[in-house]
């Protein structure tokens, strides 16, 4: 099979290591790739991942058999109806179906419309009307931008006046801030719930959790995600089994009521309280970093399951998972979320994989045989090991040897999960 792969992260690289173990892929190429996917697939830096024509027209001339979608931002954008006009098949949903992601006040309110628990919420077209509303609230709240905003457009208020803020900042985010999403504060726990699904069957994948907040301690700003682990134990057998029923197969058959299909990586972030999952947001795509934990614990064939869901016949599929524990934990420029350096020098990453790492690119760039920074979140160094206290003795003692200018990261990373043992 020839496949495309689409995008440049963390999680993208984390895509072709492991669809690059398939026997059944022949040529592989990346638009536009990282220094870490280019081991696998020739990356295609000269024709733009945000053009469709451009990527349609690609994907024609190599004979493309799969297009892989990593970001929202071309699911949104309707890259694979365009892929689908001309006989090609993706992994990923149509734009309709990625409105799950692209528009929050879409996600609520057909979650609202087929009880699918969530925290309650309002909806404003105008800045003063959702001022005077919050008059009348008790805080915390959340403010939230009903569009596309790179995970910058939701803010926690913890009062009154902060609200108001809040309100006159999503002013900042342009088209996707025209409308505002005022919802309930939800306390728990958070976990991540990936999902493979074919439009009909949905299968969910082993648990994550992500580490949003910049700083230990979940401090500081909020940001892509510092470091993730899988499987997350707040999501026991039972919280599962409710995520099932309650969450990903209503969803599901709420879109297919709604005549929408779905296909692909369905995340659903969720808030867990005394055992309850709640859904904080869904996304359209796979999750970074998740994805640099999943995937490390996924037994199969990933490709096999990526073509099971563009086809439909996802329920042909067994999907296992090693017994292992995965935890992965982002390397960051200093000054990220906000502004930093980037072309710095990065050493280590050889050594780190010799102790047993491995290395997901998220933002470098070759030059020469040097790699150098390049964003905000430049590498993910993961381990697998038998168990959650292993893997974050190892994973701390591989990042210990990989060095750049102005370096941040967490260092808790994963140590929520050791009060369950
Ligand atoms: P989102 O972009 O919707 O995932 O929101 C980003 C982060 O804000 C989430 O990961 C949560 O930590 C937090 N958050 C969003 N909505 C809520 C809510 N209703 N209650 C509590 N925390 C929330
Ligand atoms: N890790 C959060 C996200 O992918 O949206």
């Amino acid at each position: 099979m020839n496949v495309l792969l689409i995008g440049s992260g963390g999680r993208e690289h984390a895509l072709a290591w492991k669809i690059f173990q398939s026997p059944r892929l022949k040529k592989f190429y990346a638009v536009p790739g990282n220094p870490g996917i280019a081991e696998f697939a020739e990356c295609v830096e000269n024709i733009s991942a945000e053009k469709n024509s451009d990527v349609v027209k690609f994907a024609q001339e190599k004979n493309i058999d799969l297009v892989v979608v990593g970001p929202e931002a071309p699911l949104v954008n309707g890259l694979v109806d365009e892929l689908e006009k001309v006989g090609i098949k993706s992994f990923g949903p149509k734009a309709a179906a990625a409105q799950l992601e692209g528009s929050k006040i879409f996600a609520k309110q057909l979650m609202e419309k087929y009880k699918i628990p969530t925290a309650n919420f309002e909806i404003f077209e105008n800045p003063d009307d959702a001022k005077k509303f919050l008059k009348t609230q008790n805080f915390p709240v959340v403010i939230k931008a009903d569009g596309l905003a790179a995970g910058k457009g939701v803010i926690i208020a913890k009062n009154f006046e902060e609200s108001l803020e809040a309100v006159d900042e999503m002013k900042n985010f342009g088209a996707a801030g025209s409308k505002i999403v005022v919802e309930e504060f939800m306390e728990g726990e958070e976990a991540s719930i990936l999902a493979f699904t074919d439009g009909k069957n949905i299968v969910p994948m082993i648990s994550a959790q992500d580490h949003k907040k910049i700083f230990d301690g979940d401090e500081g700003l909020n940001t892509g995600g510092m470091g993730a682990y899988s499987p997350a134990p707040v999501v026991t057998e039972e919280v599962l089994r409710k995520v099932e029923e309650k969450i990903l197969k209503k969803i599901i058959s709420a879109l297919n009521e709604e005549k929408i299909i779905y296909q692909g990586c369905l995340y659903a972030g969720l808030m867990i309280k005394d055992g309850e999952p709640k859904v904080v947001e869904f996304n359209c795509r796979f999750g970074d970093p998740e994805t640099q934990v999943v995937l490390p614990l996924l037994e199969s064939d990933l490709l096999e399951i990526m073509l099971a869901c563009a086809e439909g016949n996802l329920s042909d599929k067994k999907i296992s998972w090693k017994k292992d524990t995965a935890v992965c934990v982002v390397l960051a420029s200093g000054g990220y979320p906000k502004s930093y350096k980037k072309n710095l020098p990065i050493e280590g990453i050889k050594k780190a994989e010799s102790l047993g790492a491995i290395i997901f690119h998220a933002g470098t760039k070759r030059d020469g045989d040097k790699i150098l920074t390049s964003g905000g979140r430049v590498l993910g160094v993961t381990v697998t090991e038998k168990n959650i206290r292993q893997a974050i003795e190892k994973v701390y003692k591989c990042v210990g040897v990989i060095k750049f200018e102005d370096m941040h990261f967490r260092k808790d990373i994963a140590a929520k999960a050791l009060k369950y043992i």
